[in-house]
């Protein structure tokens, strides 16, 4: 018998592991040797040097930019900060305890009814897209959190960058350098992840020519799960729950008797550390040590040797993004929306990288069902 998955061409596998499903030269996983690279520059060397406005030029030009470049591109994402404020107003119209990545879902959606030029695919109007979309998702993240506790959203301030902008639009305060430091780089790391499953969800929208906003729109929802992005808010979750260091080895060992599996380990590509969590390790202990409380970090150290003592699993993106952004004092359920504020990026460069070349994404399923049944009428049931 043919089945799609021996006839030429064809194959099969569970969850789409191992096939590669584009050709792209945004970002490439080695996960036996937990190496990530941006166009074809190393992880360690953008989070030690670059900013994340760089990167964002990087992921959707294949190269750096010049200092000019960089400088116009600053320039037009700071102008494009500010959302319409009939979007405001609808966010405004949520419950107050609406999830905060299901908010920044629907706001995207609507940003699109107030750009005219959202329909027009053309590589100039969408790079134009691209900059509004990803000089917008952290107001809008911050806009919706002090909504919902009664508060104004904070006018975007123009003479700052993305991470710093976004800490001061969140707080009301103008961020350390130190922290403001810390966050650009955290953007820096979770900017591109190759064919994950929301990147690859924006590529599949794109693919029928759906405009940017659509896109978008669907790889927040598919970042939206605990599987993915929802993974670190319950991180922290895990930690609170946890509770103290001697906790730690009692709480892993019983969860894992019982199948359940740890947030924040694990990786569908890595088969060893995930080469950003040894950047975000080291925040954890920094932002511990400046706030005088290493607490967090003590404890997520003692989690990650219990686990790869009884597990032989290495630490995600996810671990320590967690205690690094809950010593910032961000909120848990906000973790997931500022891997979408960083994220942006990269779903916006693979989308520009679809419109190019575009072919519709349409796979096969492999058909397990039955052949040839007879139909029996409603009354013979
Ligand atoms: N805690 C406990 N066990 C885990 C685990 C975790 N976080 N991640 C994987 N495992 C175990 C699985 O139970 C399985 O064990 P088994 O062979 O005894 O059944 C084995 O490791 C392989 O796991 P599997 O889920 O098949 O790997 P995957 O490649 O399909 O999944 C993830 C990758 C990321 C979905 C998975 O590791 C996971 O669910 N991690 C937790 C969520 C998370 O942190 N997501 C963020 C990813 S960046």
């Amino acid at each position: 018998m043919t089945t799609k998955a021996n006839a030429p061409g064809g194959t099969s596998a569970a969850g789409l592991r191992g096939v590669a499903a584009a050709t792209s030269s945004i970002s490439d996983v080695n996960g036996e040797e937990g190496e990530l690279i941006y166009q074809g520059y190393n992880i360690h060397d953008l989070a030690e040097h670059s900013t994340f406005e760089e990167v964002i030029f990087l992921l959707w030009n294949k190269r750096l930019p010049g200092s000019s470049e960089l400088s116009e591109l600053e320039r037009s994402i700071r102008d494009a900060y500010e959302v319409p404020s009939e979007v405001i107003a609808l966010i405004k119209q949520f419950p107050r305890e609406a999830d905060p990545i299901d908010v920044l879902r629907t706001a995207v959606s609507a940003l699109e009814f107030y750009d005219n030029d959202a329909r027009n695919l053309r590589r100039e109007v969408s790079v134009k897209t691209a900059i509004k979309l990803t000089a917008q998702f952290p107001t809008l993240v911050a806009a919706a959190d002090r909504i919902r506790r009664g508060l104004e959203p904070i006018k975007p301030d123009p003479n700052l960058n993305i991470a710093a902008n976004f800490l001061y639009q969140l707080k009301g305060e103008r961020p350390s350098e130190h922290d403001a430091h810390i966050f650009d780089v955290c953007l820096i790391l979770h900017a591109d992840h190759e064919l994950n499953a929301s990147t690859f969800t924006a590529r599949v929208v794109a693919g029928t020519l759906a405009d940017m906003y659509a896109s978008v729109t669907a790889a927040i929802g598919a970042l939206s799960g605990p599987l993915h992005g929802g993974a670190n808010t319950n991180v922290m979750k895990t930690l609170l729950e946890i509770g103290s260091s001697e906790n730690v080895e009692p709480y892993i060992k019983k969860a894992l008797a019982e199948k359940r599996k740890i947030m924040g380990f694990g990786h569908a590509v890595y088969r060893t550390e995930d080469p950003r969590a040894t950047h975000l390790r080291k925040f954890s202990k920094e932002m511990g040590k400046a706030a005088g409380d290493s607490k967090w970090y003590e404890m997520s150290r003692k989690i990650e040797e219990v686990i790869m003592r009884e597990k032989g699993l290495f630490p995600n993106v996810d671990f320590f993004s967690a205690s690094t952004y809950y010593m910032m004092g961000i909120p848990l359920d906000l973790y997931t929306p500022i891997f979408a504020v960083s994220r942006i990026s990269g779903w916006t460069g693979h989308i520009l990288e679809q419109y190019a070349d575009n072919k519709l994404i349409r796979p096969r399923a492999e058909y397990v069902g039955g052949r040839d049944v007879p139909y029996v009428t409603i009354d013979k049931r």
